[in-house]
């Protein structure tokens, strides 16, 4: 292949099939670690960078993507990047310090944390007080519904697991003016212990949840917001935890405008998606979380009742790969004006 290391403008100014130099900070965890998978083997990319917390001075190698991408990670310092983009798969705390520095420089920044989310700043400052404003420039990146706004942005702010999993599955519905005005949404989602993160806790160590099933923060948990935020309507969302490694199944209750017929609902989905390639829509063949573990697609399957009132859809994802480093890297796409599906197919 004839590529060369060479930055973003450079590349576009001479024609050349250019590599994007780009970094990523939290490399040591879930996220990070798959976001170095899937960008070792990305056909525009070079990683000039890998990063872990401060909490050890030593360079680190990663024992399970040896031979995948054989670098060094090495203490976070933002002023040692040397790339046109960064991926922020970082505590979003770390990221609402990080990023406007990173901006400053004339970096692209995608970040994976919730910090850049929340357009209303009460919100904002209700479930993320370490973000003081948000930044220029700043696209959510929903890439299915977003697309526009994310080949301008500066920083994309990568949706949360489960917004993903279940704005996905309701958003062509709202968008149609399929669902009743009014009426609740209830979203009862599953989710993978990765979702958590690497850190253990009383509730995602192996004892406490092997063997179980967990609801936990009805009606506050700070991905509602967000959800609530895109369908412009209130939503009941509780999460749960299984004893699965990853993945998220959203089931979504909804009710639609009296006398819905399904093939309205199919024709919905249909519009919604005919050109997004990680959407794939099953119909009334509900999906499972293993049809997508370690892919970067949702799978959507709906039922509508005989009398039109009610729906049922389920939507599944890889929490760490379209919940995080694939639509991440599917979001570097769309900024960089590569092909959606590089790296990821
Ligand atoms: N897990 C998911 O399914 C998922 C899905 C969507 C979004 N996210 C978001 O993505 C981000 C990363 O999630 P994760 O699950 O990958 O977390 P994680 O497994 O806990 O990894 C966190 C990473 O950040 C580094 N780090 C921690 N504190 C730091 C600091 N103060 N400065 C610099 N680096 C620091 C850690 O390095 P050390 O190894 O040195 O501790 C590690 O590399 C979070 O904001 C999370 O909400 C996660």
């Amino acid at each position: 292949m004839d590529t060369e290391v060479i930055s973003e403008t450079e590349g576009d100014q001479r024609g050349h099939n250019r590599l994007i130099r780009v970094a990523v900070a939290g490399a040591t965890g879930f996220a990070g670690q798959e976001l170095i998978r899937l960008l070792a083997r990305h056909p525009n990319v070079t990683i000039t960078a890998a990063t872990a917390s401060q909490a050890t001075s030593t360079p680190r190698r990663l024992p399970s993507l040896a031979k995948i991408w054989d670098g060094t990670v090495v203490p976070l310092n933002a002023a040692a990047f040397a790339a046109d983009a960064v991926f922020l798969a970082l505590p979003e705390s770390a990221s609402a310090e990080i990023a406007p520095a990173l901006l400053a420089s004339g970096l692209r920044v995608i970040d994976l944390s919730g910090a850049f989310r929340l357009r209303n700043d009460a919100a904002r400052e209700k479930w993320y007080p370490a973000t003081k404003s948000l930044p220029a420039g700043v696209a959510y990146g929903l890439t299915e519904f977003e697309s526009d706004a994310i080949r301008g942005a500066k920083l994309l702010s990568n949706p949360g697991c489960y917004p993903t999993a279940s704005l996905l599955g309701l958003l062509p519905l709202e968008r149609a003016g399929l669902l009743q005005p009014g009426a609740d949404i209830v979203i009862d989602a599953k989710s993978g212990i990765s979702g958590a993160g690497k850190a253990a806790t009383d509730r995602t160590h192996f004892s406490e949840n092997h063997g179980s099933v967990a609801a936990y923060n009805p009606f506050g948990h700070r991905h509602t917001p967000e959800m609530e935020q895109a369908l412009g309507r209130g939503v009941t969302f509780v999460p749960h935890l299984v004893p699965l490694d990853r993945g998220i199944l959203a089931s979504l209750y909804a009710r639609l405008v009296p006398g819905t017929t399904a093939a309205a609902v199919t024709a919905a989905y249909e519009r919604a998606y005919a050109a997004a390639p990680f959407v794939r829509l099953t119909g009334d063949a509900l999906p499972e979380i293993k049809h997508v573990a370690h892919t970067n697609f949702c799978d959507i399957g709906w039922k509508v009742d005989e009398a039109g009132a009610r729906i049922f859809v389920v939507s599944v994802i890889d929490n760490l790969v379209k919940g995080a480093a694939g639509q991440a890297i599917q979001n570097f796409n769309v900024m960089f004006g590569l092909d959606q599906k590089a790296g990821l197919l």
